[in-house]
């Protein structure tokens, strides 16, 4: 069957802040390049604390301001996931490790990506949970998803010609 769908799934702690104001990021960039057909997204949590939730206000109204209305609900992931998305970013090492986790034969572990990997103008090695801090660590995720996700969608691009075609 010819692949006609590149599908990211971004991970984080609760799927309140972090990977659902990703998810709303990818998915504006997306939509501006009309690929929205070529490319689908979502975000899911390690946990389940939130599930059924809207991503937290602060991260919504900062999102906001920059044009992304985050309107996700939260959910926890699931083992189906790993093998229905193509990359399963993960915000920080805890993700990571957990998402790893799931993953008990080790299948599709080359699957499983840090975000920061993806950073050009930013050196952080994660995507710091700003749950618990002030507002400027929201603006601080934001600008660090903004630059990844960026990087993301060209190397989505070139690894994938029938993107662009
Ligand atoms: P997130 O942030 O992982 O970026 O959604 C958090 C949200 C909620 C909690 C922790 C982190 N919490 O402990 O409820």
């Amino acid at each position: 069957m010819s692949k006609d769908t590149f599908r990211v799934l971004f991970v984080c702690l609760g799927n309140i802040c972090r990977s659902p104001a990703a998810e709303g990021i990818f998915k504006s960039i997306i939509r501006s390049e009309n690929l929205s057909d070529k490319i689908i997204c979502e975000s899911a949590g390690t946990a389940a604390y939130h599930t059924g939730s809207l991503p937290d206000s602060r991260m919504r109204s900062a999102a906001e301001k920059r044009g992304v209305i985050l309107n996700s609900r939260a959910r926890q992931i699931k083992p189906s996931d790993l093998e229905n998305f193509d990359w399963i970013i993960t915000m920080d090492e805890m993700n990571y490790q957990d998402v790893l986790s799931i993953d008990e034969a080790g299948k599709y572990s080359r699957k499983v990506i840090p975000f920061c990997t993806f950073c050009k103008r930013h050196k952080d090695g994660f995507v710091p949970d700003p749950y618990y801090g002030g507002l400027s660590g929201f603006e601080h995720v934001l600008n660090l998803l903004e630059d990844g996700c960026m990087e993301m969608l060209k190397r989505i691009k070139e690894e994938n010609p029938f993107i662009a075609a």
